[in-house]
């Protein structure tokens, strides 16, 4: 058996951390970013993140049709972004596209803004439609971790209006459950807590591969979680009260 200790700042840190109007980012200096591309220095994402836009990118044959429009943003950014919009676009609009301070899935480094390569690319409200490239993007997304973050009829749970070209990395199976079962990351962040650490785990087999994810509550001082050794396994905090764990096994 392997004993994984975690303590309460844990919770703030991986791929399924809930970051909106409710929960502020707490982990702002532990990022992992590397530039995009060679050809978009300038787009930071958490290198997860980044690797794995470029192989769904690859996996489509998208030669410079999709744009990287907004990686990660420092809080300063998100801040300058709010002002910005507050005096060019006014306050409803602001409050609808612009997440506040320190409330941004872009501070993250695991949110991408996308849009359709064209003459003028909107730096807040990028086109990306759902049909063409965009729409095989869009299909294949789950299958690389990534899912549309700002769905439409999710708003009100979300706090931010729908969002065609925002799309945020949570990670396989995550993706691929979140999408099958239509939910938002709200959602998905209560739904996986019906599968708690000492009951039944949510289970998906597929070629020869089973995954198991389950809940476990944060504990004060000290959570442990025991896996057994030969696991293969992620821990990512939700950044509201505890862990999601996702564990691989090979079955024959
Ligand atoms: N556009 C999204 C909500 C942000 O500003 O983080
Ligand atoms: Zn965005």
């Amino acid at each position: 058996m392997r004993r994984i200790t975690l303590n309460e700042l844990d919770i703030f840190h991986g791929p399924l951390i809930l970051v909106n109007k409710e929960h502020q980012i707490q982990n702002k200096n532990n990022l992992n970013l590397v530039p995009y591309s060679l050809e978009h220095k300038e787009i930071q994402l958490d290198a997860k993140t980044a690797s794995m836009l470029s192989k769904l990118l690859e996996s489509i044959n998208c030669d410079n049709e999709i744009i990287p429009v907004s990686g990660y943003r420092s809080k300063e950014e998100q801040e300058e972004i709010f002002d910005n919009s507050l005096l060019e676009n006014g306050i409803d609009f602001t409050h609808k596209y612009v997440a506040f301070p320190d409330h941004s899935e872009h501070q993250t480094g695991l949110a991408i803004d996308l849009g359709e390569n064209g003459d003028s690319i909107d730096f807040i409200r990028p086109k990306f439609s759902y049909t063409g490239i965009c729409g095989e993007f869009r299909a294949k997304a789950p299958q690389y971790g990534f899912i549309e973050r700002y769905s439409k009829g999710k708003e009100t749970m979300t706090g931010i209006a729908h969002e065609p070209w925002h799309f945020r990395y949570v990670g396989y199976p995550h993706s691929y459950l979140i999408e099958y079962n239509g939910l938002s990351l709200e959602e998905y962040i209560q739904f996986i807590k019906k599968y708690p650490y000492q009951g039944e785990h949510l289970t998906i087999k597929n070629k020869g591969t089973e995954v198991k994810v389950f809940f476990v509550e944060s504990i004060a001082d000290k959570t442990v979680i025991e896996l057994s050794n030969n696991d293969l396994y992620q821990i990512s905090g939700n950044n509201v009260d505890g862990f999601i764990v996702t564990v691989w096994r090979q079955y024959s």
